[in-house]
């Protein structure tokens, strides 16, 4: 089932198959020298960190960089050298009938932003970009030995008939929706936010809408965007916003958020990989962000616009084969990696850590989920699917109604008496 594949190919250490091509463009390959020789560490720092006109301290620890929108690190490749930034789409999908943008009144959950926004804003002209520092290199690089046992860049696909036992074999676990069968240019969702308790730090947990065409294990092309803790990535156990793509199945192109060349951001208030704040309480408030990816009909880039006012950026449509035309299956929903440290399934929670029964104020959802058709209307998807290895574990539970569209529960706190 291609559905399974999906779920084998989004590798844990994504983030590390980027740093192994940087360090192979420099020259280096062996994480040791990675660790011991600062020049190429450096000069990676260099490749990531473009002299900033400000910077800005987050409450977090993280460093804010308001890096010149046309110094950012999308340009350094070489099909964008001399590429004109978009500086807003030619077309936003349609919204038929009842304005999605009025229901949020729906329910009592609240907008929020970035954690950084307490200690000041990016200048126009520039854009906010996460400081990636020395210890975030260093710790990718010690995993990256473990991610390449796992996976490296020679493994052949795995076939799909060969698939004895997804869980045993990648770790990860999902609960998810998804559509298939049809042409997709986009896709929305109003997801709450939470922080997931992580048992070990090579794990994660993330929410995230995932936009797919192509094959698995071969030339899939992935535009994801949602929210992830995710403390090898980060340093740390906070709830931040994310995107990442590849074209090549997680071989050899895409990265997470502005670790690469490929995303052009052209939004001055939110940083890809910064800390959301503040978020959703069991019993409390519920807090939302709202994820809208979109192919504009006119210049084939992939829009990315967070909340009903942030246009935040774009993926020019040259990085991709088969997104360059549409996607063929949209997902939304959780994804967390169970490594079975101590033989156990692991304590990692997924949204809010509760099971989907237990409902709003409680559990993880994605309200008003839509695609974008090919006459770039804002629809609900048909024929939803829903997708789980162990609902024991992690669960998930779909409906429909007048305020929310289509939208689900989802969500678990890993191992329980019916999870061991
Ligand atoms: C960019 O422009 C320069 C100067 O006009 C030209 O020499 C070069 O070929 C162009 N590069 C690309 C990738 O189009
Ligand atoms: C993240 O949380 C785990 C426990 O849930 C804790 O052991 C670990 O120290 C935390 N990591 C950081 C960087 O705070």
């Amino acid at each position: 089932m291609e559905l399974v594949m999906i779920k084998k190919m989004v590798a844990s250490f994504l983030f590390l198959v980027v740093l192994l091509a940087e360090l192979q463009a420099e020259g280096i390959t062996s994480t040791h020298a990675a660790r011991t020789n600062t020049l190429p560490l450096n000069q990676l720092l260099k490749r990531f960190n473009k002299p900033p006109v400000k910077s800005i301290k987050s409450p977090d620890g993280d460093i804010i960089d308001c890096v010149n929108i046309a110094h950012q690190p999308a340009f350094d490749h070489p099909l964008l050298r001399n590429h004109t930034v978009q500086i807003k789409p030619n077309f936003h999908p349609f919204s038929r009938g009842s304005k999605v943008s009025a229901e949020t009144k729906a329910k009592e959950s609240k907008p929020i932003t970035q954690l950084w926004h307490l200690k000041g804003s990016c200048p126009k002209g520039t854009i906010p970009i996460r400081r990636t520092k020395k210890e975030d290199i260093l710790r990718a690089s010690a995993a990256q030995n473990y991610g390449k046992k796992k996976k490296s860049p020679t493994n052949p696909p795995q076939p799909r008939s060969a698939q004895p036992d997804l869980i045993s074999q990648t770790g990860h676990q999902h609960a998810i929706v998804y559509v298939e069968g049809d042409k997709y240019y986009g896709a929305k969702a109003t997801l709450n936010v939470w922080e997931p308790e992580i048992q070990q730090s090579n794990e994660f947990s993330l929410s995230q809408i995932w936009i797919l065409g192509g094959t698995f294990g071969q030339d899939l092309n992935s535009i994801e965007a949602g929210w992830q803790v995710s403390p090898d990535l980060y340093g740390d156990n906070r709830t931040r916003l994310f995107t990442y793509w590849t074209s090549d199945a997680y071989e050899a192109t895409g990265c997470y958020n502005l670790l690469c060349t490929g995303f052009i951001q052209i939004n001055n208030e939110i940083a890809m990989g910064a800390s959301i704040f503040p978020l959703s309480a069991y019993r409390g408030s519920q807090y939302d962000i709202t994820l809208l990816v979109w192919k504009d009909p006119s210049e084939g880039n992939w829009w990315l616009q967070f909340g009903n006012k942030y246009v935040l950026g774009y993926w020019p449509g040259f990085l991709f084969s088969y997104l360059a035309d549409s996607a063929t299956m949209i997902e939304w929903g959780g994804e967390v990696v169970n490594s079975e440290s101590d033989g156990q399934h692991t304590t990692t929670q997924m949204g809010s850590g509760h099971f989907p029964e237990e409902g709003f104020g409680k559990a993880g959802y994605f309200r008003n989920i839509q695609i974008v058709d090919g006459g770039n209307n804002l629809r609900d998807p048909k024929g939803l699917s829903i997708f789980t290895e162990q609902s024991n574990c992690y669960d998930v539970q779909n409906g429909k109604s007048r305020d929310w569209g289509t939208y689900f529960f989802y969500g678990g706190p890993g191992r329980n008496p019916s999870c061991p």
